[in-house]
C-alpha cells in the first residue's frame, strides 16, 4: 500500500523558508551549548571557533518519506556503507556535521536482540534522516546475549553507559528499532532538561496512526543526560515485554520533571511525530508488570544504572554503529531469568 495515500490531509509548509518553522524549533532545540552541569563546568566541548552555528532549520530537510523496508534493503552491504562513509559516517555509526556548528550532539541508543533486519533497514534510514537535522550524533547498539528473558529497559541503562565512555552526549533518544520517523521536520533536538519529550506520537502499527493517549512513554524518548542521571535511568527489573516505559515516566514525573511531546504546542504539526513501524511477532507481556509497576517507589533510588550488572562481552565499532553485547545480570541476585 502506498504510505502518502494514508497520511492526513495536512498543507503543510515547506521546512527551511517557513518562519513557522523557526518557531517549532526555537521551542524544541535544547541548544547544546546551553546545556551545563550542575557544578557549572561544561561537560560538552565547547563551539569550534570560526564554524558558523547551523541554522534554527536545517536547509536539507525534506519532509515526508514514504518509507519501505524492501526498498531500504535492496542495496548490497557493501554499497551502503561505502555511501555513507563518503557521507561522513565513521566507524561506531559517528557523524558530525561539517558545513556548520550543530546545535545538538545526541546518542540514539538501541536495544537489540535478533533483529538483525530491523536494524539493517533502522541504520540505512536513520543516518540520511539525521544528517539532514544537521546534528552530530552516534548510532549506539546495546545487545543482549540469548538465554534469558529480553530487557529493555537494563539495555537502555547500558545503551547510556557505554555512550558516555565513549563521548560526551548532550541528550539520548531512547530509541526501539522497529520505529522509523515519516517526517524530519520531527526534531532530534534535544529537550529541554525538566522536560524529557517523548517522540512516538503516533505508529502505524497502532489502529493505523491513533494518536497514542499520554500515559503512553514507549517507542522512543529523550532525555537529557542530566536528567536521565537525575531519575536514576530506567528500572532493570523488567524482564520479558512491557512495563519499563510505563515506570520510566512515572520516574519522571516523581522527580518533578514535565513529560513532553514532539511538537507540542502544535497541534497542526503534530501528525509530522509519526512512525512507521516495522513487523514483528508481538512477544509474550510479562505477567509480573503491573505488579512491580506499583511497587516502583520502592525501588526508585536502587534501581536502574545505580545498580545495573552486566558483562560487556563486545565493543565493535561497526561500519554504520557501535555494538555492545552484553550478558544482563541481575543485581545482587546474579543471573538474569530464563527464557521459558
Ligand atoms: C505496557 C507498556 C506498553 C504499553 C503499550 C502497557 O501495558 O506495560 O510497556 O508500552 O502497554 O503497548
Amino acid at each position: 500500500m502506498c504510505m502518502t495515500a494514508m497520511l492526513p490531509p495536512l498543507m503543510l509548509p515547506k521546512p527551511p523558508s517557513s518562519p513557522f518553522y523557526q518557531q517549532v524549533y526555537k521551542k524544541t532545540d535544547g541548544e547544546w551549548h546551553a546545556q551545563k552541569s550542575k557544578d557549572g563546568s561544561s561537560r560538552i566541548a565547547r563551539p569550534k571557533k570560526r564554524m558558523q552555528r547551523c541554522s534554527l532549520v536545517s536547509p536539507k530537510l525534506i519532509g515526508w518519506t514514504n518509507i519501505s523496508a524492501e526498498v531500504i534493503l535492496k542495496e548490497k552491504d557493501d554499497v551502503v556503507e561505502r555511501k555513507m562513509a563518503e557521507s561522513g559516517v565513521e566507524p561506531g555509526g559517528k557523524y558530525q556535521t561539517k558545513e556548520c556548528q550543530s546545535r545538538n550532539k545526541i546518542a540514539i541508543v538501541v536495544p537489540l536482540r535478533n533483529r538483525t533486519e530491523h536494524l539493517k533497514v533502522f541504520l540505512r534510514y536513520m543516518h540520511p534522516f539525521l544528517q539532514r537535522q544537521q546534528l552530530d550524533y552516534a548510532i549506539i547498539v546495546a545487545e543482549q546475549t540469548e538465554g534469558s528473558l529480553f530487557n529493555r529497559g537494563a539495555l537502555m541503562n547500558v545503551g547510556f553507559k557505554e555512550a558516555q565512555l565513549l563521548d560526551n552526549f548532550q541528550c539520548f533518544f531512547f530509541h526501539d528499532v522497529d520505529n522509523l520517523p515519516e517526517n524530519d521536520g520531527n526534531p532530534y533536538t534535544c529537550p529541554e532538561d525538566g522536560k524529557p519529550r517523548h517522540m512516538t506520537y503516533s505508529l502505524s502499527r497502532w489502529n493505523n496512526y491513533k494518536p497514542f493517549p499520554g500515559w503512553y512513554f514507549g517507542g522512543v524518548t529523550a532525555l537529557t543526560a542530566n536528567d536521565f542521571q537525575k531519575i536514576n535511568g530506567f528500572s532493570n527489573v523488567y524482564w520479558g515485554w512491557g512495563g519499563e516505559d510505563d515506570d520510566l515516566l512515572r520516574r519522571i514525573k516523581f522527580h518533578k520533571m514535565t513529560p513532553t511531546r514532539a511538537l507540542d504546542g502544535f497541534p497542526s504539526l503534530i501528525a509530522m511525530a509519526r512512525y512507521k513501524t516495522l513487523t514483528h511477532k508481538k512477544a509474550e507481556p510479562s505477567p509480573i508488570r503491573h505488579k512491580l509497576l506499583r511497587e516502583y517507589t520502592k525501588r526508585l533510588k536502587s534501581d536502574g544504572l545505580k545498580d545495573l550488572a552486566y558483562q560487556r562481552l563486545a565493543l565493535e565499532l561497526k561500519p554504520l554503529y557501535t555494538r555492545v553485547l552484553v550478558e544482563l545480570q541481575q543485581p545482587s541476585k546474579g543471573k538474569a531469568p530464563a527464557r521459558s
